[in-house]
């Protein structure tokens, strides 16, 4: 069946004849074939939402039903590649029509004419059910393992052995069923697992201030709001490139297309510690910089998501870099503002919190479907740009009542060139006390009160700050003088990381506990030396200084982490 196009306005188009048209089905609309999805059906009416230029979108073209979902392809090819919003490789798309992406290109996500060598773990007669592993793929130095698409299960009539193309049949099962290489997936649905599990070690960031003060668990959510400048990038991209987890799936949402280029460039160029090769083997970018359309922009963070859920279904732990959520969440509202729907506050929607809930519960540890027995998790550090820096705001709220960690950004700092700009009075991680217990017994048992003792001096730092404004400096007494100094010191080398810095731009979990230590160490030994007599002007506090320079600037290497 098909309708027409009606009305045409901005990103969404009216069409007639749609009587049977479901919620979020895919349609191609005129003669271009624009992708589009159905966001609201009202009678013979329905209303679309198009992911692609509409300029030259005429009355009366027609709008065809493709009966289904807004999927994705998942499979071997995915790795290292950079897909637009719509899940489209930007170089086949470039290869096809040069910089400008013509409307209603259809380019499949996984290259068609791939071969990959798949070695089978099931043969001819074996039963399998969803989510079993049925064979591998070697592919950019990690083992992807090929999976009975979640609902699918049954006997094995045929299998394949040795090279095939993604698309070709894998095998087949009694009832017909065929699998392939390549399986596809509804982006606005989570993908199923067979159950959820606690979360207890940490996804190590390789930047100091989060590893030991607001560190996020593997499988936890992070948001990180700061205005313009304040370095929400620089950390996303900094993680991107030193989290230690198996696999980084970043979506560029609604930023700037050349910074985009940037990381792209950057990761090209970083050989990854663990495997060889370059750090974009081990990573699948979706970009949707802001020069492209609107509608593909709120669908970008699912499609990263989904990438990132199947990728977890096959036993690794993924880590989702979003940059920035508040450009998705702008979609929202621009899409519900043209749907004339009540807006909420600000103009955003009133569904903007529970989608912010949704798209938080997309992360977490899983326990996998399907045998051999395994467990997976997606990790989500969302990057939020608060206009004018101001954290009341709906879409920064909405982030933080769902997401376990907060690294507030403060732009003071940033102005100060003092980075990571974490404001230490704001920031939080709900996974603190848990994942206390692991970093004691996996990387040092003074782990807990080292980091106490941090917090502490932070604590302390601020109130003396205030009465220091109030009396003067010269007016403290030496112990106080010493915290303030001490802490000047911590914030500058064991809390603040340059991202430029080769040797310090990663810090493993020893690094950053020896750097702690020999900070909170030297205000307890001049502490004393104060009790016995001594005056702040006798401390050698450039000595402290000295070896806390001489410990960051420290060629490190990372330990096994547990
Ligand atoms: N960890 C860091 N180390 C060194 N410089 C940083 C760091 N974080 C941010 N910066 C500086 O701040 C600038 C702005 O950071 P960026 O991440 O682009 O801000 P935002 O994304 O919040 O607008 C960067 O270009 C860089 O010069
Ligand atoms: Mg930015």
């Amino acid at each position: 069946m098909s309708g027409r196009v009606s009305r045409v306005v901005g990103a969404l188009a009216q069409a007639t004849g749609m009587r049977d048209a479901v919620l979020n089905e895919i349609v191609r609309v005129g003669e271009s074939n624009l992708l589009a999805e159905v966001l609201r059906v009202d009678g013979e009416e329905a209303t679309l939402q198009v992911f692609e230029e509409t300029s030259g979108l005429a009355l009366d073209e027609p709008v065809r039903r493709e009966g289904r979902w807004l999927e994705v392809e998942l499979g071997p090819g995915l790795l290292g590649s950079v897909l637009d919003g719509l899940g489209r490789p930007l170089d086949a798309l470039a290869a096809r029509s040069g910089d400008f992406v013509e409307a209603g290109m259809d380019v499949p996500t996984i290259n068609p004419d791939a071969r990959f060598v798949f070695r089978p773990s099931h043969s001819r007669g074996d039963r399998v059910e969803q989510g079993d592993v049925v064979g591998t793929v070697q592919e950019r130095g990690l083992e992807h393992r090929i999976m009975v698409p979640p609902g699918r299960s049954g006997v094995i009539a045929s299998i394949q052995s040795g090279e095939i193309g993604p698309h070709a049949c894998l095998a087949t099962l009694a009832d017909g069923t065929v699998l392939s290489l390549v399986q596809r997936w509804p982006v606005r649905r989570p993908r199923p697992a067979a159950s959820r599990l606690p979360s207890e070690r940490p996804l190590l960031t390789g930047q100091r201030v989060f590893d030991l003060l607001y560190p996020v668990a593997e499988g936890g959510t992070v948001a990180v709001p700061g205005g313009f400048g304040t370095g929400k990038t620089v950390i996303e991209q900094s993680l991107a490139k030193y989290v230690d987890a198996d696999l980084v799936v970043y979506v560029g949402c609604g930023e700037r297309g050349n910074e985009m280029a940037e990381v792209l460039g950057d990761l090209a160029r970083i050989a990854d510690p663990r495997h060889g090769g370059s750090l974009l083997d081990r990573m699948v970018l979706v970009v949707n910089t802001s020069n492209m359309p609107v509608a593909a922009r709120e669908s970008s963070v699912y499609l990263g998501l989904t990438i990132a859920e199947y990728f977890r279904d096959m036993g690794y732990r993924v880590a989702v870099m979003a940059d920035s959520l508040s450009r998705w969440a702008e979609a929202l509202r621009e899409i519900g503002s043209r749907l004339q729907e009540m807006p909420g506050e600000e103009g955003y929607p009133t569904y903007l919190a529970s989608r912010a809930a949704k798209l938080h519960e997309r992360a977490g540890r899983v326990r996998c479907l399907g045998m051999p027995e395994r467990s997976g998790s997606v990790s989500l550090v969302s990057a939020v740009s608060p206009p004018g820096g101001d954290f009341s705001e709906p879409v920064t709220q909405a982030c933080l009542r769902v997401a376990g960690a907060l690294w507030a950004l403060d732009p003071e700092l940033a102005h100060r060139r003092q980075f990571p700009a974490v404001d230490t009075g704001a920031s939080y991680s709900l996974y603190a006390d848990t994942l206390e217990r692991w970093f004691t017994l996996h990387v040092d048992a003074r782990w807990g009160h080292t980091r106490s003792r941090v917090l502490e001096l932070l604590q302390r730092e601020g109130e003396l700050r205030e009465i220091a404004t109030i009396v003067g400096p010269e007016a403290l007494e030496d112990g106080d003088r010493l915290l303030l100094s001490v802490a000047a010191m911590l914030r500058e080398f064991v809390l603040g990381q340059s991202a430029y810095q080769p040797g310090d731009a990663d810090s493993p979990p020893e690094k950053t506990l020896a750097l702690a230590r020999a900070a909170v160490d030297a205000y307890t030994r001049s502490k004393e030396s104060l009790a016995s007599g001594k005056t702040f002007a006798d401390l050698d506090l450039e000595a402290v200084r000295r070896t806390l320079v001489a410990l960051r600037d420290a060629p490190a290497t990372r330990g096994s982490g547990g």
